[in-house]
């Protein structure tokens, strides 16, 4: 469904005029339904390949490369075309859900204005839509929290109604990048949870970018180890504990020894735990 080929970036520095090589010139698929994790170290370019994928690289950037969607391709669409195809077909699940939230408004309002149907659903209807979203990924008093605005909720509660938000318009690819890093580690592995949970119950396609590779490894299908802009390897979890083929990915796996001993499976993420902790937090 995605189908990335050749994807190069380089920025131009505004002061000095130099270019720098960000990406190098990467390849990777990703099937129906398929989580594929980006993991690396930091400044690898993890980021940068998602925001290639949206069409958000910074200024001044060149990129080069193929990126098709079902066959579209993103980077030669623009406009009206590429705007719609955003928000119908990708959605972006950021480290900091404040980024994603418009202050001012309460949240039952971005669950809303983010419902293609919502004029046609009518005000009452779309309400009733907003809280049953909610309520779909644990959080209980839904009511309280239509009604907040983001500074009154918890990070962990933000991301889980930015997830609402992300699922509801039934994309087809969902970018996550490092979703819970700036969560306490509860808190983390509930919304985990609850993505890969509802990532699965739709049949959703994700690319899930962290540096954590347990985390990685328990939500994805493969994953693609990157390097200084480029994808060292890809493969299963169990793959790249068991043949690395490259020393980078080796040492990657040799720092986390006791994980996943030989023959064992990633660890399940377990059920969400929604109830008790955050769940009726302030
Ligand atoms: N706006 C920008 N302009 C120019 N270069 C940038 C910009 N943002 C990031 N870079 C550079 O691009 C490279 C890749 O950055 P990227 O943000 O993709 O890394 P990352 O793998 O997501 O790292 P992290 O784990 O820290 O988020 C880094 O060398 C970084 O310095
Ligand atoms: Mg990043």
């Amino acid at each position: 469904m995605l189908n990335v080929r050749d994807l190069a970036l380089a920025v131009t520095d505004p002061v000095t005029g130099d270019e720098t090589a960000i990406l190098h010139g990467n390849s990777f698929e990703l099937a129906q339904g398929e989580a594929l994790g980006l993991v690396g170290e930091s400044g690898s370019g993890k980021s940068m390949t998602l925001r290639c994928i949206l069409g958000i690289e910074p200024e001044g950037a060149r990129v080069s490369g193929d990126i098709a969607l079902d066959g579209v391709d993103l980077r030669g669409i623009s406009g009206e075309r590429l705007r719609r195809l955003r928000a119908d077909d990708l959605a972006l699940i950021a480290q900091n859900p404040h980024g994603a939230l418009n202050p001012v408004l309460p949240v039952g309002r971005f669950l809303i204005e983010g419902m293609s149907d919502a004029r046609s659903l009518g005000r009452e209807a779309a309400a009733t839509r907003a809280a049953e979203l909610l309520s779909d990924v644990g959080i209980a008093d839904t009511e309280r929290v239509l009604r907040s605005y983001p500074h009154q909720l918890s990070g962990g509660m933000l991301q889980r109604v930015i997830i609402a938000g992300a699922i509801s318009g039934q994309p087809k690819l969902l970018l996550a990048d490092e979703p819970t890093t700036a969560l306490d580690v509860t808190t983390q592995a509930e919304v985990v949870a609850i993505l890969d949970e509802k990532r699965r119950e739709f049949g959703l396609s994700m690319l899930f970018v962290t540096h954590d590779l347990d985390l990685a490894a328990a939500v994805c299908d493969r994953l693609a180890v990157m390097k200084d802009g480029r994808i060292v390897e890809i493969g299963t979890p169990e793959h790249l504990r068991d043949h690395p083929e490259s020393d980078y990915t080796r040492s990657l796996m040799d720092a986390r020894p006791q994980l996943y001993p030989a023959g064992h499976h990633a660890p399940d993420p377990g059920p969400p735990h929604i109830a008790d902790a955050e769940g009726t937090g302030s």
